[in-house]
């Protein structure tokens, strides 16, 4: 029995998440037939890569050229582009695509519905990776999960594309998209602003930033691989993990003294930590006292939040 040709895929918006996704699919073997971007240059320089793809600055030849269309361009803009596209009924002589996808995560897809309207099935394709834009994400991306929200013929193929590109598909409860993705930021860009934090606080002791990330970033990557292993719970280690009180003690008067939100971002962070604490078999024996630290610390610093961090 002769397999079903795979979608021909377009891409509208050639950005940071376009620019993995189309070589992505590329490589797995999906065609990929249209690129549009607001500039027609940065589209052409995409385009330029995949035999056969057109390039332009008109999102609507990417409609006509593709069987699912991705839909890649800033939230904000999602709805807007949308509203303008035009699908013809599919015929045997059509070129008109049959999907369209947005790939945001706060996004719903209910803004796609102007294509809906016209027949097409719309979908969110929404991969929980930090796209840098660089070839290196196509492998880096490998073992990420995407969530997928769409039916029938659109849910399939999307689903097949996420095993093509080597990810595990993901679902999520109708209506939780806004939630799931402000979560998911502490798996990335917040994760980001941990370590600038980091940085920002070991500048005031002579580190520049690209020393301070070589020395801890390796750290990082190992609690990485010790979560994986054994658990948030399990992999916790610190004061907080030791019930180590004097120290935590310290360190929130230290940051205290610098002024600004430094200590009240490590008391908020120390509240995780607690709680992470105690649900260990075995919790640390100075967990309340370290819990009634932080407390008091955060009570002392909340006048403090609203100006800011201090330490540039
Ligand atoms: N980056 C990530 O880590 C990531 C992760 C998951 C999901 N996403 C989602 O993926 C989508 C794209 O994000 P991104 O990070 O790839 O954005 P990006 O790097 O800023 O790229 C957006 C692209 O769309 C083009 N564009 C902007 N407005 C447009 C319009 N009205 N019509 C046509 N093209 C337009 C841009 O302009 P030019 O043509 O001028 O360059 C640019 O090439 C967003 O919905 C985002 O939430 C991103």
């Amino acid at each position: 029995m002769s397999q079903p040709s795979l979608p021909r895929v377009g891409f509208i918006g050639a950005g940071r998440l376009a620019r993995c996704l189309a070589r992505g699919f590329a490589r797995a073997g999906y065609p990929v037939a249209a690129i549009a971007s607001r500039t027609a240059a940065t589209a052409h320089d995409l385009a330029g890569e995949f035999a056969g793809c057109v390039s332009s600055g008109d999102p609507q030849t990417v409609v006509e050229a593709a069987d699912i269309v991705f839909l890649t361009v800033p939230d904000d803009s999602i709805g807007t582009t949308a509203n303008t596209l035009r699908f013809s009924a599919s015929s045997s002589t059509s070129r008109s695509a049959w999907g369209l996808v947005h790939c945001s995560g706060a996004s719903p897809v209910e803004l796609l519905e102007p294509a809906r309207a016209q027949g097409v099935a719309i979908g969110g394709f929404h991969p929980l990776y930090l796209f840098s834009g660089a070839p290196a994400d196509i492998e880096r991306i490998v073992g990420c999960s995407v969530t997928i929200e769409a039916d029938g013929a659109l849910h399939e193929a999307l689903a097949a594309m996420t095993s093509a590109l080597g990810c595990h598909p993901l679902s999520i409860p109708g209506g939780g998209r806004m939630l799931y993705h402000a979560a998911a930021h502490y798996a990335a860009s917040f994760a980001l602003c941990g370590l600038a934090e980091c940085v920002a606080l070991w500048r005031t002791l002579g580190f520049a930033e690209d020393d301070a990330l070589r020395a801890v970033l390796p750290m990082l990557a190992g609690t990485i691989e010790t979560a994986r292993d054994r658990g948030l719970s399990g992999a916790l280690a610190g004061p907080i993990s030791r019930g180590d009180t004097g120290v935590v003690q310290k360190q929130l008067t230290l940051l205290e003294t610098l002024g600004g939100d430094h200590a009240a971002l490590y008391a908020l962070m120390s509240r995780r930590g607690i709680e992470l604490a105690r649900r260990r078999p075995s919790p640390p024996a100075g967990i309340d006292t370290i819990a009634e630290a932080v407390e008091n610390s955060l009570a002392r610093s909340v006048n403090q939040v609203s100006a800011g961090a201090s330490v540039k």
